[in-house]
């Protein structure tokens, strides 16, 4: 029997954001918004009460869950604030770190001539970093890492600098892991060590995250 987690409201970012350049297009992300939803689907049926924050992604909202969606970082960073109070936050969703300092009124047409097209990016909010720093901090702020390389080095500091109580490290740009897939393998970090969990199907290890979860709320 999993361990309920009944009457908890737990807030999930998921997917990626975009953020428009001109009414033709957009930056994104290659996140697939699948990890976050499992969670928030694990979570609901384990008796939570549930708001998904979800970039864009056509993904199927998953049953009992509220689910708010967004676009952008900014529009996320509104949502997910507003869906504040609660026990615990996940953020699962790829956030754009960068944004267009503004979104051209008009598609952006080539001049005669031009070869190159410099974009001004400006730093988006940290949604995760404010909701840990947030006045109503819910108990347990949980971050999410992609990266590459230095796995566990760079997701400890992650965790340190932006006042999290766990981040769930995983490694992208591996064949069958990560964005896109089914199947991940995360690396769970806290202050009292790490836990690895899987590879295994995302559902899966949305169960075994939140198994983590609920021993540390009890
Ligand atoms: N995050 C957020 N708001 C942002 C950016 C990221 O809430 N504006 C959250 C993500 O949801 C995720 C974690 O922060 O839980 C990822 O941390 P981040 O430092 O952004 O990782 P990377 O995007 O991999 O950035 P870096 O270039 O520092 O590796």
């Amino acid at each position: 029997m999993s361990a309920t987690l009944a009457g908890v409201r737990i807030v999930v970012s998921a997917g990626p954001t975009y953020e428009d350049i001109d009414p033709a297009r957009f930056l994104g992300n290659r996140s697939s918004g699948k990890m976050g939803f499992a969670i928030a689907a694990e979570a609901a049926a384990r008796g939570a009460d549930v708001v998904l924050v979800a970039g864009p992604v056509h993904l199927e909202t998953p049953a009992g869950v509220a689910r708010s969606n967004v676009r952008s970082a900014a529009q996320m960073h509104a949502a997910v604030l507003a869906a504040l109070p609660c026990a615990v936050y996940i953020g699962a969703a790829a956030v754009a770190d960068f944004t267009p300092r503004a979104c051209s009124p008009g598609k952006i047409k080539k001049q005669p001539g031009q070869d190159t097209l410099v974009l001004e990016l400006v730093q988006t909010r940290d949604i995760l970093a404010e909701v840990a720093a947030h006045a109503q901090r819910p108990r347990l702020v949980v971050g999410f890492a992609a990266e590459t390389d230095n796995v566990a080095g760079y997701a400890r500091g992650k965790l340190e600098r932006k006042r999290l109580d766990m981040i769930c490290a995983n490694r992208v740009g591996v064949a069958g892991c990560g964005f896109e897939s089914d199947d991940n393998a995360l690396l769970v970090i806290d202050a009292t060590g790490e836990r690895a969990l899987g590879p295994a199907p995302k559902c899966e290890l949305a169960g075994l995250l939140l198994d983590l979860i609920k021993e540390r709320l009890a």
